[in-house]
């Protein structure tokens, strides 16, 4: 179900949401969902192809779209970007951080240029992005939303990098809070967990991986776009006014098995009773 069939459609009406990775699959829900409720939206990434595809699609749910070509890791375009949303959309009241990179390397295989590459998208992008927007946020009293992972708070194999980013993004997600709560500025984070049909679950949970994890998360299926885009609708509105510092873990339950070795051999010691009965 869409917040737009809950929420009043006029919910944003007069805002701009800026996200950054705009045009990527999670991401651009995020940005629809705010467009069906009445909000503009500006966009940046690094492919113009891309944000011209986006644009066209959220200016068709009639939302008012600036869109900037930038890497995160650009701090001057990426200030540009967001000083130029703010010109032609009104300034900037929701700053979603959201560009991020991602593959599967063991730790003894990566580079160093390969863990500071998404060190530097995830972290230090959103550090820019916050930084551009300060200006802009603290004149609408705004909100960040951080798009974070489980990774931040639990070790993946072949992740190394990609849980070094995502935790200093969460601490730096309440540092904000703590320091701008008095600009009253919120900042939060959303943790997605495995989400179907994105770019991230493409690289992260290749062949058959996919159906096998479905079927171990608690709630026996991956996410949708739309689960994130609906925790991203009720973290910048005014439902969540009192919430700052936190972050909304919107996984069906993955995180909570803990140790998938130890979980799994006591699967296997009560000879599959625990995992069938739930089924
Ligand atoms: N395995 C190991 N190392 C890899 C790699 C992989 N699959 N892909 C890239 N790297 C390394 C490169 O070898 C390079 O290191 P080196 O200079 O020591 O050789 C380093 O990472 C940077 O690669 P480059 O392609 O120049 O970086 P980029 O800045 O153009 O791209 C990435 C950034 C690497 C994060 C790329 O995966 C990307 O653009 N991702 C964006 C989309 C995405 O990940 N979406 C999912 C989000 S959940």
């Amino acid at each position: 179900m869409s917040s737009a069939q809950l929420l009043p459609a006029d919910l944003f009406r007069g805002r701009t949401v800026f996200i950054t990775g705009g045009a990527g699959d999670i991401n651009l829900a995020i940005g629809e969902a705010f467009a069906a409720h009445d909000a503009n939206v500006g966009l940046c990434g690094r492919t113009g192809e891309k944000l011209d595809k986006a644009r066209v699609r959220l200016e068709s749910l009639g939302a008012r779209v600036s869109t900037a070509v930038a890497d995160v890791r650009n701090y001057d375009d990426l200030e540009a970007g967001i000083t130029r949303c703010g010109e032609e959309c009104g300034p900037v009241s929701i700053l979603v951080c959201a560009a991020a990179g991602n593959f599967l390397a063991p730790a003894e295989a990566l580079s160093p240029n390969g863990f500071k590459s998404v060190v530097d998208i995830d972290l230090l992008g959103s550090f820019n992005a916050c930084r551009a927007a300060f200006e802009q946020l603290r004149q609408t009293r705004g909100s960040i939303i951080f798009i974070s992972a489980g990774q931040a708070f639990a070790p993946y194999f072949a992740q190394s990098h990609v849980g070094a980013a995502k935790a200093g993004v969460d601490n730096l997600m309440q540092n904000l809070a703590l320091e701008w709560g008095r600009f009253g500025i919120r900042s939060n984070s959303i943790a997605p967990g495995a989400v179907d049909e994105t770019e991230g679950i493409r690289r992260i949970a290749p062949g058959q991986i996919r159906e096998r994890l479905a079927s171990e998360i608690p709630l026996r299926r991956l996410g949708t776009v739309g689960d994130i885009a609906n925790a991203a609708i009720f973290l910048a509105s005014p439902l969540a006014s009192y919430v700052t510092g936190t972050r909304l873990v919107v996984d069906g339950g993955m995180h909570l098995p803990g140790s998938g070795l130890y979980s799994k051999m006591i699967v296997n010691a009560l000879g599959g009773r625990a995992a069938s009965d739930q089924d």
